[in-house]
């Protein structure tokens, strides 16, 4: 064994264990966080929505049919996070062709929208109106993206692939402690809108742990939609219930938004690092081009001695996540709607430009990487999960309806739950959200336009073959989770296993502070604090579900910071 990975090898036992250098521990439980398999491989944070790809691929179905399952099931069990009022983005491999397709299903505003709608009469920013009631909603995309995937490359009848959805939210399910935790701390938002009360109070209490968690008008709505397609939620009743219900709220959105509305395919972003391809999500995510850049900007930095955690190291990428967050406040947007410099961004010249800036002896302020003000926002309510199969077809989906349970308004009759995604746009110019981020121009609202993301659904070949497909929910973050995973996979030679434990680490420009994780290590977090970091402990919850492939050879690991499942076949 050489000596770099003898040596990466004891770094990362006492950060995986985490007691090394006296930061807290992890243990992690991998009983159902990592799983193999001949023909398929899945991991997500839901043993539900895992069985029902699983399902799909023993009922003679593809990998698509399995990810139409995955995502319904999910949409049904998880209404904090995901749900057939949200929108995502997918990232596929398909095996046939050899072509790797980016598929946007992400919210639209509806086309009434302006860039006032988010101001008060004083022109100061409505906070709240971004992310609560009818105002905050975009036109839904999952249902639309979903069955139009399904569509081009699925085996299975759309019966087949949305029937285990259909029939979780007919028996229903108890409410796990997460679930619970987070009523609890959307109870106010939640209790005012008489769908989100009959749905999620009992006795004038939101639900508790272990309380059954039964959606008779989501499971029919999921019918119609298995009957008639997209035309079932688009168009018709359900449609116009919930146009109603947003214009009885206030909302811009009309019937002809929903009808109109048509999830694109886009081209991915395509980069390389030490001989690996890196394959993203182009506009309106800002995920793929930023954990391009920030790859970019390390790879003709040689991060020198292969560890990790070794200070400089660390500082370098910290650097470059500065660096490349900064572009995105300034730049990113919807690239139907400005002009986009993409090319430049993924330049060599802009990397150099980026790469001097590491030789910095000490922390760099946000105004020292760039005077701008603007920067986009972002909650942490999102699913991703990611599956391979035996032919090559590898796949990576991250899905959302925004803050926890959307814009809080259940469609009455529908069981339908809004989102919020109107608040991933800039209310205005230089405004924070909920999460500290700040917002420009290039992403402000206007009718039929989708607010920018940070949603990274990431595939990465080697010899033009596929090696890895992963993701992560938590809205800024992901971009970060996923570049440090990318690099420890590609940049220091970590298992998948290795690569989704390791302890992580966030900057992002503004507000001006490089988070970590509780067991990052003691050493280097001492090290980096006198270099003039300002440091932050925080658990903030990405969750990166990985899977490899190889000829023969399938794996799947979910991060085990969560409820991992990963399942094989
Ligand atoms: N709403 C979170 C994201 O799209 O990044």
């Amino acid at each position: 064994m050489n000596l770099r990975i003898l040596v990466l090898l004891l770094v990362f036992s006492s950060c995986s264990h985490m007691n090394g250098g006296g930061s807290k521990a992890l243990h992690p439980d991998w009983s159902k966080a990592q799983a193999t398999g001949d023909k398929f491989v899945v991991s997500t944070q839901s043993e539900r929505a895992s069985q029902a790809g699983k399902l799909m691929i023993e009922q003679g179905g593809n990998i698509i049919d399995a990810f139409a399952a995955t995502s319904f099931v999910l949409a049904v069990e998880e209404p904090y996070a995901t749900g057939i009022g949200g929108g995502g983005f997918l990232l596929f491999r398909h095996a046939a062709t050899g072509k790797v397709v980016a598929y946007d299903f992400r919210e639209q505003a509806p086309a009434k929208a302006g860039d006032k709608l988010f101001l008060k009469a004083d022109g100061s920013v409505d906070a709240e109106r971004s992310k609560t009631g009818a105002h905050a909603a975009g036109v839904p995309g999952l249902v639309a993206g979903i069955l139009e995937i399904h569509n081009l490359y699925g085996r299975l009848s759309r019966e087949k692939v949305i029937k285990p959805a259909i029939e979780l939210a007919e028996s229903g399910f108890k409410v796990s402690s997460g679930f619970a935790y987070t009523l609890k701390e959307s109870k106010d938002r939640l209790s005012k809108y008489r769908g989100s009360r009959d749905l999620f109070f009992k006795n004038g209490e939101v639900l508790k742990e272990g309380d059954l968690f039964q959606q008779k008008d989501l499971a029919e709505t999921l019918r119609t939609i298995s009957k008639k397609g997209r035309d079932g939620f688009y168009k018709g009743k359900i449609a116009w219930a919930t146009v109603m219900y947003l214009h009885k709220n206030d909302g811009l959105h009309t019937i002809s938004d929903f009808v109109r509305y048509r999830p694109k395919k886009r081209d991915p972003i395509k980069g390389t690092y030490n001989g690996y391809t890196v394959y993203g999500m182009p506009p309106p995510s800002s995920g793929g081009i930023l954990v391009q850049q920030i790859l970019n900007t390390l790879e003709g930095a040689r991060l020198g001695n292969g560890m990790p955690f070794d200070v400089d190291n660390v500082h370098k990428t910290t650097i470059a996540m500065q660096t490349a967050f900064a572009d995105r406040g300034k730049y990113f947007g919807d690239a139907d709607f400005i002009d986009f410099p993409q090319a430049k961004l993924l330049s060599e010249d802009w990397a150099a430009e980026h790469r001097k800036l590491l030789d910095s002896k000490r922390a760099l302020s946000a105004d020292e990487i760039s005077t701008a003000k603007g920067f986009p926002k972002e909650p942490d309510h999102t699913v991703h999960f990611s599956m391979a199969d035996q032919e090559g077809n590898v796949l990576a989906s991250t899905q959302t309806i925004n803050g926890w349970y959307g814009n809080a308004m259940v469609v009455p009759g529908t069981g339908i739950l809004m989102n919020n995604e109107m608040d991933d746009f800039s209310a205005a110019p230089g405004a924070s959200n909920l999460f500290g981020a700040y917002g420009s121009a290039a992403n402000k609202v206007e009718g039929r336009k989708r607010p920018l993301s940070s949603m990274s659904p990431t595939l990465i070949f080697k010899n033009g073959e596929p090696r890895y497909a992963l993701g992560s929910p938590n809205g800024t973050r992901i971009i970060s989770c996923v570049a440090l995973t990318t690099l420890n996979l590609v940049e220091y030679g970590m298992s998948l296993k290795n690569a989704i434990a390791a302890p992580r680490y966030h900057h992002q420009w503004r507000p001006d502070e490089l988070w970590v994780e509780p067991y990052f290590p003691t050493k280097t977090k001492d090290e980096l604090a006198a270099l003039g970091y300002k440091i932050q402990e925080k658990t903030w919850g990405c969750k990166v579900q990985g899977v490899s492939w190889s000829p023969g050879k399938l794996s799947a690991v979910a991060d085990p910071r969560g409820s991992a499942s990963a399942l094989g076949l």
